[in-house]
């Protein structure tokens, strides 16, 4: 649920934002640049997103920086975007430690090379202790595959005689799925101009409000955010009730 900052109807600022980061690609074209270079742009745009929740008060901040469908793209775009993984996690961990922001990444990482895995894990060691904004990388992350690694998390509990199969329910499915220590999503946002969930966050954003903007993703600053959090805070979340019902409770 969104917080008012000053109990009036002012700015509602999410608890938890989800990104999808689109637009890297077009933003280097259009520029008659390789594709990288887009990427590389788009890392100084997540250094200003983690600033801006950071700022804020955001809770929990979720990227999607590369979907299991994004293997399909050629070898080399595929290649880059490692080595960018690889260098940017170890650059930036001091900044997120100085920062107070913690690390977690989402998604099965067991298919990536193990320089990456152990980066990655350091990575995560080294702020686990921070208490700021929770900051989750989805990193060959499908909202299907989610979904699949809970159900089979259920199953084993009931093969080891922990649980009855009419025990699994919506609650513990929920328990299981990624991002399950955090608040709810509230507000999903995409960049880049097309409208569609690609296989994000399929569970998660179930009630979350979506937003759509134009901007790519490397050029996505401190306006693009405000216009975001803007409509955010003008919609009616209804979960079910009616208007009236909602407003009444206030
Ligand atoms: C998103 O930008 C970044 C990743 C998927 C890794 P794209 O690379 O999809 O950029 P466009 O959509 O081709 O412009
Ligand atoms: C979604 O973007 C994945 C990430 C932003 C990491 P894509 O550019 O891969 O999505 P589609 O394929 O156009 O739907
Ligand atoms: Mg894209």
């Amino acid at each position: 649920m969104s917080e008012s900052l000053s109990g009036q109807r002012e700015i509602s600022v999410p608890r938890h934002i989800a990104i999808i980061m689109d637009g890297n690609g077009r933003w280097a074209e259009a520029q008659g640049k390789p594709r990288v270079v887009g990427h590389r742009a788009g890392v100084r745009s997540v250094r200003e997103v983690v600033r801006l929740c950071r700022e804020s008060g955001v809770d929990a901040l979720t990227l999607f920086a590369f979907s299991s469908e994004n293997w399909r793209r050629p070898e080399r775009e595929v290649a880059l975007l490692m080595r960018l993984f690889i260098t940017v996690l170890r650059r930036e961990v001091k900044m997120l430690q100085k920062n107070n922001v913690r690390l977690k990444v989402i998604g099965d990482i067991t298919m990536f090379e193990p320089k990456l895995q152990q980066r990655i894990q350091e990575a995560e060691a080294r702020t686990a202790d921070c208490t700021g904004l929770a900051l989750n990388v989805a990193a060959n992350y499908g909202g299907r595959w989610d979904i699949a690694q809970a159900c089979r998390q259920a199953a084993r509990k009931v093969q080891r005689g922990d649980c009855s199969v009419a025990a699994i329910d919506e609650a513990m499915l929920q328990g299981l799925m990624s991002l399950s220590e955090l608040p709810e999503v509230d507000l999903l946002i995409r960049t880049g101009g097309e409208q569609r969930i690609s296989n994000f966050l399929l569970w998660q954003c179930a009630y979350s409000e979506l937003f759509f903007s134009d901007v790519l993703w490397p050029d996505f600053g401190d306006d693009a955010f405000a216009e975001a959090i803007e409509a955010f805070s003008s919609r009616q979340r209804r979960f079910g009730q009616t208007g009236a019902q909602v407003s009444q409770t206030g």
